[in-house]
């Protein structure tokens, strides 16, 4: 084979040759091949047909949400315990059993709603995705900036992100769509008081937290199991922008928070974060007001106080955006030996809908790549597929691609400590909402923690983008709000010449059964 690094080149340009795909020198990269100077030209033209065509193919489809979003690669360190405490009590999961152990991860932040060259100032929750790289394969945890979503049941999900991306006839993200949806989706209470708040446009990536929002399972040697919530908590502090402040940051510049995050690192000045968990038996907890496992809630910290296991530190960028950011994937599904899934309604449809996406934009053997391959061994009997790039060990006979066999190939592994064995459920296939909605009460809550300052700015951009919608949908988020925290309906009311007697007689949503304190809170509103 011939080496094109060594092919003539001028003398004292010491620089690898330009070949195409199959090796061959170019030798002319600014002319096509052509009849005479000024042409025609020729269709044999091998070179030329192969880099446009090439070319033409550059773009794979850009993420139907998460379009636009920063790659980074670093570790995540263990703390083995808190205080005496080891982790192995709660989870086997290897990466979290020593102090100081180390595992590989790549990070991806995003933007939601916007496509792959939009603001990275926009009001939108921050995706928080995080690959660990263990030595059982990989572990993706598949967060937001915000702790709780806008939905409880994974069948929704279309219809909210059609809600909130561009109106299909006018192609503008339109306040009156969004609202017209929120207003008939009472769960939605509590995200939007985070979105709309200060919280809803981070200041850059390096200065937000991240959350898992859905509940996971954690699952220690003898089998038992505890549900968990992930939070990763900024060293740097948390810091958000106002709608002015994003408008400045804008005008100048649609990718600050990736600028941010990449020339920080490459300074040397690597972001950090705290890993802390959530921790509550594995069962129904009806004493709590709220579902477990209801992503729409959060866990109150006083009952169940975070506990550190560990930090993560992010001290390389991308070599290439194409190769570790367009094609990088990400999965609820993609969990290790020691953590596992809970019922979570959400989860479910994520972890369905993370794969199908992938086997769809990146391709069938989207996980062969690079940045998707796990460090730990692979070795499956899946074979071909557009761009199969490998061919796994297939053990001693690589005829046998299949499994069972008495000539050879691969063999199943033995579980680590039990039988995979869940627990027994009975009840009637149905379609119904989970009995503890309670929908109001942590949006108001997380109303009275704000500052004046970022409550002032929550009613003034509720008040701007809901005066856009249609009367009817004000006065039905002016009920929920005042159903949520009085002071905070009363002053959107206000900005939007509604009062609470204007909408008093309102009835609840069919979609909705109240509790009694919600029907009573309903009958005091104002
Ligand atoms: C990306 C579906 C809820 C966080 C995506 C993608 C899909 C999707 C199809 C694009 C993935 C790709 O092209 O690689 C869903 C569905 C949901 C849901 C069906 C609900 C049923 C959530 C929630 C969160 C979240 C609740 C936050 C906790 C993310 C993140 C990404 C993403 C961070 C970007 C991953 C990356 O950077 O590549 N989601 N999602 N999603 N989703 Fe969701």
């Amino acid at each position: 084979m011939t080496d094109v690094a060594s092919q003539p080149s001028a003398p004292g340009d010491d620089r690898p040759v330009l070949t195409n795909r199959q090796g061959h020198p170019v030798y002319d990269n600014q002319n096509q091949r052509t009849v005479g100077a000024r042409g025609p030209a020729t269709l044999e033209n091998y070179q030329f047909l192969e880099k446009i065509s090439h070319f033409d193919r550059e773009r794979i489809p850009e993420r139907v949400v998460h379009a636009r979003g920063a790659v980074a690669f670093g570790y995540f360190e263990a703390t083995g315990q808190w205080g005496d405490e080891p982790i192995s009590r709660y989870t086997r999961a290897k990466l979290f059993q020593e102090a100081g152990k180390r595992t590989d991860l790549a990070i991806r932040f995003s933007t939601v709603i916007g496509g792959r060259d939009s603001s990275e100032a926009a009001r939108d929750p921050r995706g928080f995705a995080v690959k660990f790289y263990t030595e059982d394969g990989n572990w993706d945890l598949v967060g937001n900036n915000l702790g709780v979503f806008f939905i409880r049941d994974a069948i929704k999900f279309p219809d909210v992100i059609h809600s909130l991306k561009p109106d299909p006839v006018t192609f503008r993200q339109e306040p009156g769509r969004i609202f017209d949806f929120m207003s008939q989706t009472p769960e939605a209470m509590h995200m939007l008081v985070n979105l709309f708040s200060p919280r809803g446009i981070p200041a850059n990536y390096r200065t937000q937290q991240g959350f898992g929002v859905n509940t996971y399972k954690w699952v220690n040697a003898e089998g038992v199991s505890h549900l968990v919530k992930y939070h990763w908590i900024p060293t740097a502090g948390v810091k958000s922008l106002t709608e002015a402040d994003a408008a400045v940051i804008q005008g100048g510049d649609l990718g600050h928070a990736s600028k941010d995050l990449y020339e920080a690192i490459e300074r040397g000045e690597y972001p950090e974060w705290e890993l802390q968990v959530q921790l509550m038996t594995d069962d129904e907890h009806p004493e709590l007001d709220f579902d477990p496992l209801d992503d729409t809630k959060v866990w109150p910290e006083n009952e169940f106080p975070p506990k550190v296991v560990g930090r993560m530190v992010l001290n390389r960028n991308v070599s290439n955006h194409f190769t570790e950011n367009e094609q990088i994937a990400f999965g609820t599904g993609v969990l290790v030996d020691g953590l596992d899934f809970s019922d979570d309604k959400m989860l479910v449809g994520r972890t369905f809908s993370y794969s199908d996406t992938q086997r769809y934009r990146v391709g069938p053997n989207y996980l062969q790549l690079p940045v998707n391959a796990p460090q730990a061994p692979v070795a499956t009997n899946q074979q071909g597929g557009q761009m199969q790039y490998r061919v796994d060990p297939v053990g001693t006979n690589p005829h046998v691609n299949y499994e069972p066999s008495i000539t050879g190939g691969l063999r199943e592994a033995q579980y680590p400590t039990h039988d995979e064995q869940g627990p027994e459920i009975t009840g009637r296939l149905t379609r119904k909402r989970i009995p503890r909605t309670n929908d109001y009460t942590q949006a108001g809550q997380r109303y009275q923690l704000m500052e004046p300052w970022e409550q002032d700015d929550l009613v003034h951009n509720l008040v701007t983008l809901i005066g856009q919608a249609v009367r009817e949908v004000q006065e039905r988020m002016v009920w929920h709000f005042l159903l949520c925290d009085d002071e905070l309906g009363a002053r959107v009311g206000e900005g939007l010449g509604i009062s609470a007697d204007d909408v008093r007689h309102l009835p609840p949503l069919a979609s909705q059964t109240l509790s009694d304190d919600e029907l009573a809170r309903l009958a005091n509103i104002g």
